[in-house]
């Protein structure tokens, strides 16, 4: 286990934003996870756990120990119903799709190219073209940060929702997420509900979709590897009915899903309306072809990305009186920080 100090951040996350942290270290078992949280000399600093950065923003310096997770392992059983993947936390979440769709194993094709870690797609239930993690999640094994211990939780007690969990909740800041269990049935349906694969024909194979999921998030989503970004920057907003109801007498062609209760937006319709495509504040760029993720277009400092953010949000709220939450995790000197917080602080000084 080698410990870095005043490492550097940037080949740790997708935004590719030059920032720093006091101590970085790799885990490849939960021993040595165990050993970092109980390190006597680092019981004062802040601690987070970092899979491969897909969906963070480093405001600053940070002051604690970046925890990077490998832990690594699989193994696969079946029954006359079901195929079970056993997966470590720090398997690559991509690789393992595409690693199920080519054995034959239909079930996480929607779930293609996501970015990141399999341990990280339970904390805000990953989800993409009508499925969510929480349609093939079992279980989640986490390491409780009380006891260190190793506690498993059913996928019912994980408290899945729309980019939300008990990670973000409950167990937020008291637990390590260090392996997952996926369960799909043999009796495998294809899920083309989403519009853009809902043209398929009924009788689409599982690898079928996996390659158009690609295809398109290929077509629609900048590269973080060519240009630094973590996916949609905001969450979709969720509003009461009556709000909806006056916004499309305003606006017709709102975009718009019908929820159990109230109704989501397409944060990316809203901010493309704005006329915001292509905004740019330093090197940090409202995407010109999906306007909900937020790019890095070379040397863009967090500052640039909080006030691109900072902007992206009040033109949203002037239009369509629509507050909007950012799904991407800031991360300040010591722990999570909000872009509201940090645009006050700015008014403030
Ligand atoms: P990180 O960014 O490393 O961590 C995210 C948060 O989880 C941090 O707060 C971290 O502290 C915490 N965390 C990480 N690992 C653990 C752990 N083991 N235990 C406890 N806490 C932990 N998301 C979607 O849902 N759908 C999409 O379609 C999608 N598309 C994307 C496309 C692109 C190009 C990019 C860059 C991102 C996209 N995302 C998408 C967001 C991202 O892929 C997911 O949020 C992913 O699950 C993050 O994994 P990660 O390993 O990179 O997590
Ligand atoms: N739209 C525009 N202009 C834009 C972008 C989108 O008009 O610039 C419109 C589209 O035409 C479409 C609607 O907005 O009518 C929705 O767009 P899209 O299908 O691209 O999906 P999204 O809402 O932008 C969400 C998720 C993605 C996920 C896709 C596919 C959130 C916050 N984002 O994006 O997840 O991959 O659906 O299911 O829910 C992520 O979380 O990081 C992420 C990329």
């Amino acid at each position: 286990m080698q410990i870095h100090s005043n490492a550097s951040l940037r080949s740790y996350h997708t935004f590719g934003i030059a920032q720093r942290c006091k101590f970085l270290v790799e885990v490849s078992s939960v021993e040595e996870l165990i050993d970092i949280y109980r390190r006597p000399e680092w019981q004062s600093l802040p601690k987070m756990v970092l899979g491969q950065g897909s969906n963070v923003l480093f405001t600053t310096f940070y002051e604690g120990v970046v925890i990077i997770n490998r832990l690594k392992g699989m193994t696969v059983s079946e029954d006359s119903k079901s195929y079970r993947l056993k997966v470590h936390a720090g398997e690559d979440w991509p690789a393992l799709v595409e690693s199920a769709v080519r054995q034959g194993i239909p079930g996480l094709e929607n779930l293609a190219m996501i970015p990141g870690c399999a341990g990280s797609a339970p904390i805000q239930n990953i989800g993409a073209y009508g499925v969510e993690f929480k349609d093939v999640c079992e279980y989640v094994d986490y390491l409780c940060l009380e006891t260190f211990t190793v506690h498993r939780v059913s996928k019912d007690e994980c408290g899945f929702g729309y980019r939300d969990s008990v990670f973000k909740h409950h167990l937020y800041q008291k637990s390590v997420v260090v392996g997952i269990g996926l369960i799909v049935s043999k009796d495998w349906m294809p899920q083309t509900r989403y519009g853009a694969l809902c043209h398929l024909p009924s009788d689409v194979s599982a690898e079928d979709i996996f390659e158009h999921v690609c295809h398109i998030r290929q077509e629609k989503l900048p590269d973080p590897e060519l240009t630094g970004n973590a996916g949609s920057f905001f969450k979709n907003p969720v509003i009461t009915t009556e709000q909806y109801q006056r916004l499309k007498a305003r606006f017709p062609n709102i975009v718009n899903y019908p929820q159990e209760h109230g109704v989501k937006l397409a944060a990316g319709w809203l901010i493309d309306q704005c006329g915001l495509k292509g905004t740019r504040i330093g090197d940090a760029q409202v995407h010109p072809n999906q306007a909900l993720v937020l790019v890095n277009q070379g040397n863009a400092t967090a500052e640039d990305v909080i006030r691109l953010a900072g902007h992206v949000c009040s033109r949203v709220y002037e239009t369509y009186g629509v507050s909007l939450e950012h799904e991407v995790r800031f991360i300040g000197a010591e722990g999570e920080v909000y872009l509201n917080e940090l645009l006050k602080k700015e008014c403030d000084e």
